[in-house]
C-alpha cells in the first residue's frame, strides 16, 4: 500500500503529525507532501490519501492550503479512500473548532473521494464546528489540539492509523 499525505502548516504542528504518521507506517508506505512545495495533482497516482489541515484566524483555512484551495477541486478523486486530519484550539478557538478540515472534507467528498477516518466527539468540548457529520456525532477526520490536549494526541494518532489502515484496505 503506498499513501500520499498533503499537509499545509504554519507553526509546524500539522507538520509533525505528518512526520509521526510517516513514521509510524513506514517511509516505504507514505510519501510526504509539503503543499506549499508540491502540487496536489502528484494525488492521481495514489489510491490512499491523507490530508492534513489546521484552521486559522476565527475558522479560516491555513495559509497554505488556501493558496492551493482552487486546485483541489481539479483532482478527480473518485476511486481513491481519502483520510482527513485537522489541527485546531477547543478553548481559545471553539466556536470554529476545526472547521477547516470540514470545508476540506466537503470539497474532496464532492470530487468523488471515499471519505474514511471519521472520529467521535467524545473528550472534546467545544462550541461549534463545521467538521462534524450531518448527525453531529463524529468529526469527518481525526481531531487533534496540541494547544490543550497534546498529551492525548500520540494515542489519538495510533488509534487512528489502526482504524484508518482497516478502513483503507475496505475493512
Ligand atoms: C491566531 C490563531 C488563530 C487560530 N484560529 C483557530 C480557529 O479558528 N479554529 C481552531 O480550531 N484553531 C485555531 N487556531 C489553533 C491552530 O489551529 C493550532 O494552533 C494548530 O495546532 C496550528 O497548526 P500548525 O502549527 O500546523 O499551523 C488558531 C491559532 C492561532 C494562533
Amino acid at each position: 500500500m503506498k499513501i500520499a499525505l498533503f499537509y499545509g502548516s504554519t507553526t509546524g504542528n500539522t507538520e509533525d503529525i505528518a512526520e509521526i504518521v510517516q513514521a509510524t507506517l513506514g517511509s516505504d508506505t507514505v510519501d510526504l507532501f509539503d503543499v506549499a512545495e508540491e502540487s496536489l495533482t502528484e494525488a492521481a497516482a495514489y489510491d490512499f490519501v491523507i490530508l492534513g489541515i489546521p484552521t486559522w484566524d476565527y475558522g479560516e483555512i491555513q495559509s497554505e492550503w488556501e493558496d492551493v484551495w482552487d486546485d483541489v477541486d481539479e483532482i478527480d478523486f473518485n476511486g481513491k479512500a481519502v483520510a482527513l486530519y485537522g489541527l485546531g484550539d477547543q478553548v481559545g478557538y471553539g466556536e470554529w473548532f476545526l472547521d477547516a478540515m470540514g470545508l476540506l472534507h466537503d470539497k474532496v467528498l464532492a470530487r468523488g473521494g471515499r471519505m474514511i477516518g471519521y472520529w467521535p466527539t467524545e473528550g472534546y468540548q467545544f462550541e461549534a464546528s463545521k467538521a462534524l457529520t450531518k448527525d453531529g456525532k463524529q468529526f469527518v477526520g481525526l481531531a487533534l489540539d496540541e494547544d490543550c490536549q497534546n498529551e492525548l494526541t500520540d494515542q489519538r494518532v495510533k488509534q487512528w492509523l489502526e482504524q484508518i489502515t482497516a478502513e483503507f484496505k475496505g475493512a
